[in-house]
């Protein structure tokens, strides 16, 4: 089988990151007699502007859409402050957001154990915590028209945001936390409010429909959100995958966030609509963090978030669970070991840069 991946590494400690992704790509490719990766390489960002003034360009956007899943490293920095609004370094991951119409934006939260002492929860709450919030991307109150603030007639202002939610966009939205649920511990959480919202309803009635042709492997459990955001901080190992909206999405994907540790660990992804012919998904997978300026250029970055990204494209885009596991197991040994990188340094650990922890990884 060949797997066919665009790396877009983009700006600043992104070029880092995606360096040891393409590590262990490299390892991977010399190791295996059945699996081979197909690498293709482009700008985007600040240096797909400063060669082409474009933040990516139609060819780059070509390979996206025929690569099997893009791995995309940071975009930005203050070097871009000036140049025009539309050619703005975000831009780049915007069009791609768009055009690849990655509505299923995927946010894991684990806890290696080795870290849970940097976590805003007891330690015996969070060791070994994993679990996957699945946070619908492209519609909801952030896109519901109508959007506006009018003034009254009597001087007062009015602010109104508006939800929609269409059978299409849950359903969608819904199967992708099934099939993922699949590949995880088999019980997906629906968060709405059913009690309070039309699209709460709507949403539970076809989060129940969808399921059941998941019934027989996939367990589902119906959760209003307040009581999902309290029941993350008071037990969250009681969740495998969690599917809400937009709004609810943001804010649980934060929360969950702080239970982890560091920005520098966090991996994203980003789901389309499968193709009809190979069923497999658009997908783009990236670190929660930024390209990190103050840091950029000197080998200090985590690369651990970019690698546990990559973890996530051999799981979810190229059914490599059991990989994805060895890479998943190689950061915890490397963090047992005590390597760290600056910004999860402890006492007592050693300190090392971004190649240091990349070669460690790969050997682990
Ligand atoms: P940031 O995530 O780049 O950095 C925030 C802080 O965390 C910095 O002190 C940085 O050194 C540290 N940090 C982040 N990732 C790290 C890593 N892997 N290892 C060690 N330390 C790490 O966010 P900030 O500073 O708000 O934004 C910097 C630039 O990145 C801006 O131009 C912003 O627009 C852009 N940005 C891009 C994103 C993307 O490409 N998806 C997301 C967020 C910000
Ligand atoms: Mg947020």
């Amino acid at each position: 089988t060949t797997h066919s991946l665009l790396l877009l590494p983009g700006d600043g400690i992104g070029v880092e990151t995606i360096a040891e992704v393409e590590r262990l790509i490299t390892f991977f490719n010399s190791k295996s007699n059945t699996v081979r990766f197909h690498v293709e390489r482009d700008l985007v960002g600040g240096a797909a502007y400063d060669a082409h003034g474009v933040a990516i360009t139609n060819e780059a956007m070509d390979k996206a859409q025929q690569a099997d899943a893009v791995m995309f490293g940071a975009v930005g920095g203050p070097k871009w402050a000036g140049v025009p609004y539309q050619h703005r370094p975000e831009a780049g991951l915007l069009r791609l957001r768009k055009d690849l119409d990655l509505f299923a934006n995927l946010r894991p939260a684990i806890c290696y154990p080795a870290l849970a002492d940097a976590s805003s929860l007891k330690r015996e709450l969070v060791e070994g915590l994993d679990i996957m919030i699945v946070r619908e991307l492209t519609g909801g109150v952030y896109f519901g028209e109508p959007k506006e603030i009018v003034t009254l007639e009597n001087g007062e202002k009015r602010a109104v945001d508006t939800q929609v939610y269409t059978t299409h966009e849950i359903e969608r939205i819904t199967k992708v936390a099934f099939d993922l649920a699949r590949k995880r511990r088999n019980l997906v959480h629906s968060a709405e409010k059913n009690n309070v919202m039309r699209t709460g309803v709507l949403w539970k009635q076809v989060a129940t429909d969808v399921h059941k042709s998941y019934a027989l492997d996939v367990k589902l459990e119906h959760i209003l959100a307040d009581n999902c955001a309290m029941q993350l901080i008071r037990n969250p190992k009681q969740f495998d995958v969690i599917v809400t909206d937009n709004l609810f999405g943001d804010v649980l994907s934060d929360e969950a966030a702080m239970m982890t540790g560091s920005l520098g660990m966090l991996p994203s992804a980003s789901l389309g609509a499968p193709d009809p012919k190979t069923g497999r998904r658009k997908a783009l997978y990236e670190p929660v963090h930024g390209s990190a300026p103050d840091i950029a250029g000197q080998g200090l970055a985590n690369p651990i978030a970019t690698i546990a990204s990559f973890g996530m494209a051999l799981r979810y885009s190229f059914d490599m669970g059991k990989e994805a596991d060895l890479v998943d197991t190689a950061i915890a040994r490397v963090l047992d070991k005590g390597l760290r990188t600056g910004d999860i340094m402890q006492p007592g650990m050693t300190k090392v840069g971004t190649g240091e922890m990349g070669k460690a990884i790969e050997a682990e």
